[in-house]
């Protein structure tokens, strides 16, 4: 059998990987097997009858096929049960392949025979009608079958697919980092503390300590892995559990920096809209009653999603606030959600804001030579109101000017001795940033909440 191409770009490298029974095809792959007789397995997402004719919504997983029953091909007998399978029964149906009549690139199963596998217990509690989001979370673990989801979920894979594309192609090492962690990144308000046999340990906020220390190895490295804050604050963009991707390169200033996120975010997306077209589709039909073009607009936004980005400093950020409504914004503010969405909606595709004050950033930031009460750092906002989904920057390389970082933000100095050993040991200039997944997946699907974009969220 030729290989053929898998949808994400990149040549399946067998066939049969899971050794499916003879004649077992994914609803995918039916395409190739016109005219045949096929075995499709996995559950019973629909229904409907007219009269001499079951319409069986069958899902396996890869997509969804429509098999017909038609009361003149089965027994008296089948033809009966199959009216009476539940939703997300499982089940198997033997069915010839067939061009759907009047939907081109649309296959149907003609049935010859249908098994149940596992009738349903009780009645599936999630039915065709609207169902509030709240019944939906408590059932998460249902509602990841339904057709929106699987178009998220999928989505979500091409993206991290891109992320370690983009990096394996361009000569980063991958280095994991850890979970356990004895140290504060991005702040002591939002840790998880765990109790480490007697001692504390926090869940991780960021890989970037363990990054730097490997970009002194490695040169160019990235992590990518789940990240923890414990987020006082309720939003549609905050996670207590989140995964974050996050590069670092050894001499790599500033506007490398800017220069990577750009051509980083851009192939993300191109990505996306080369290999799931139909997943967005599926998305599209979310209903926004009051904003009709809305997904055409989306839709512009991500086909304009090219390098280079606009760069705006933090000091033209609130210049732009206080045009556009915010007229009490003054330098020193940091930016919530309802900044960030004014300031992201004056441009056309991602923005990069940079040199925030250095009193608002993490202690690890280098200062601006020409201006050392501003942060060597930058944000790149999403479009739309999207918020901030890439925060990163160039590192203090200092060793004393760290070191007093640490003091000023009270960390704990035993904690980072490690990490003054990188600036001990043949300090280097560097920089990298942090890319949250879900924010990014939100974004591209143009969901109002990022709950949405992880299969099981915290
Ligand atoms: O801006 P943040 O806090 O940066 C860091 O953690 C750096 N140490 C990264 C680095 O330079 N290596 O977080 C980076 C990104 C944000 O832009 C956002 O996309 C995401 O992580 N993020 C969250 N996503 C969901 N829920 C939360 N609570 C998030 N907090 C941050
Ligand atoms: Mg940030």
């Amino acid at each position: 059998m030729s290989q053929t191409p898998s949808d994400l770009g990149t040549p399946s490298t067998s066939p049969s990987v899971t050794a499916a029974p003879a004649n077992v095809v994914s609803i995918a792959k039916l395409a190739d097997h016109v005219g045949e007789t096929v075995r499709v397995r996995g559950w019973l997402y629909n229904k409907r009858s007219s009269g001499k004719l079951h319409f069986l919504e069958v899902r396996d997983g890869s997509g969804i096929v429509q098999a017909v029953v038609f009361k003149g091909n089965v027994s008296p007998e089948l033809f009966t049960a199959a009216d009476h399978i539940q939703q997300e029964s499982s089940i198997e149906v033997e069915g010839l392949v067939k061009e759907h009549g009047k939907i081109k690139g649309t296959y149907e199963l003609d049935a010859k025979d249908v098994k149940v596998v596992a009738p349903t217990a009780r009645e599936y509690p999630i039915s065709p009608k609207e169902h509030g989001t709240d019944f939906l979370m408590d059932h998460r673990h249902l509602w990841l079958r339904s057709k929106r989801q699987h178009a998220i979920m999928r989505v979500r894979h091409a993206i991290i697919k891109a992320v370690r594309d983009f990096f394996d192609e361009n000569d980063f090492t991958l280095v994991d980092a850890p979970i356990f962690t004895p140290n504060a990144c991005e702040g002591t308000s939002t840790l998880f503390q765990t109790d480490y046999h007697g001692d504390p340990a926090y869940l991780t906020q960021s890989g970037q300590l363990y990054m730097e220390a490997a970009a002194a190895a490695f040169g160019k490295v990235y992590c990518f892995g789940p990240t923890f804050r414990a987020e006082k604050s309720k939003t549609r963009r905050h996670l207590a559990e989140f995964w974050m991707v996050e590069p670092e390169v050894a001499y790599m200033d500033l506007a490398g920096d800017m220069v990577l996120a750009e051509n980083f975010l851009s192939f993300i997306v191109a990505r996306v809209l080369e290999t799931r077209r139909k997943e967005l589709e599926v998305l599209a039909t979310e209903k926004r009653p009051d904003d009709p073009e809305w997904w055409t607009r989306h839709m512009k936004m991500l086909e304009n999603c090219k390098a280079p980005f606009p760069r705006i400093t933090y000091h033209e950020a609130i210049d732009i606030l206080q045009k556009n409504g915010h007229t009490d914004a003054k330098v020193g503010d940091d930016f919530g959600g309802d900044e960030e969405t004014t300031i992201s909606k004056q441009f056309d595709r991602p923005v990069i804001i940079h040199r925030y004050p250095i009193d608002l950033k993490a202690f690890y930031f280098a200062r601006d030579p020409a201006n050392p009460k501003l942060a060597l750092n930058m944000d790149v906002l999403a479009p739309e109101g999207y918020g901030e989904i890439i925060g990163g920057g160039e590192r203090e390389a200092d060793l004393a000017r760290l070191e007093s970082a640490i003091a000023e933000h009270k960390l704990p100095r035993e904690a980072f001795e490690w990490y003054l050993d990188i600036r001990r040991y043949g300090s280097f200039p560097h920089a990298g940033f942090g890319l949250g997944i879900e924010r990014t997946v939100s974004w591209i699907c143009g969901l109002s909440h990022v709950r949405e974009t992880i299969p099981f969220p915290r």
